[in-house]
């Protein structure tokens, strides 16, 4: 089915100037970037948009390391767009990730990992909504 899904660039991705090369990797890979915006998350946004984890032992970590820079937020859309997103990303563990995704080759640890995608269709359409209002959205 054609779905959409929500993408962030890490600030550990972001410093190392790998935003073109992550995002030629979603468009190679045949989703189209239907939305886009870089920005340097507050406290409140990164605690927001992570709420789900936040009575797991790392979510201190990841909100600080979340607003330790700017990251760069994209809506994807495409075929099967949730799990294609997941297979080019790799494993949440970089150790763990296949060769030649973008955490193998990109990320540095399980808390810098370079990249986030969303892990459903129903968790896609809450996130792409926690950072784009309907009218940024560009369907193609
Ligand atoms: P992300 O896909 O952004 O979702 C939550 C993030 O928490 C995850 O990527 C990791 O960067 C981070 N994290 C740190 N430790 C863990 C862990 N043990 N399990 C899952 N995620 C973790």
């Amino acid at each position: 089915a054609l779905e959409r899904t929500l993408s962030i660039i890490k600030p550990d991705a972001v410093a190392k100037n790998a935003i073109g090369a992550i995002l030629s990797r979603f468009e190679g890979a045949g989703l189209k970037i239907v939305a886009a915006k870089m920005k340097h998350l507050s406290r409140a946004e990164a605690e927001g948009f992570y709420a789900v984890h936040r009575e797991r032992p790392f979510f201190g970590a990841l909100v600080e390391f979340m607003i330790s820079g700017p990251v760069m937020i994209q809506a994807l859309e495409g075929e099967g767009a949730v799990l294609r997103n997941r297979e080019l990303m790799g494993a949440t563990d970089p150790k763990k990730a296949d060769k030649g995704t973008i955490r193998a080759d990109f990320a540095d640890s399980i808390d810098a990992n370079a990249v986030h995608g969303s892990d459903s269709a129903e968790n896609a359409a809450i996130e792409i909504a926690y950072f784009f209002a309907a009218t940024e959205l560009c369907p193609r």
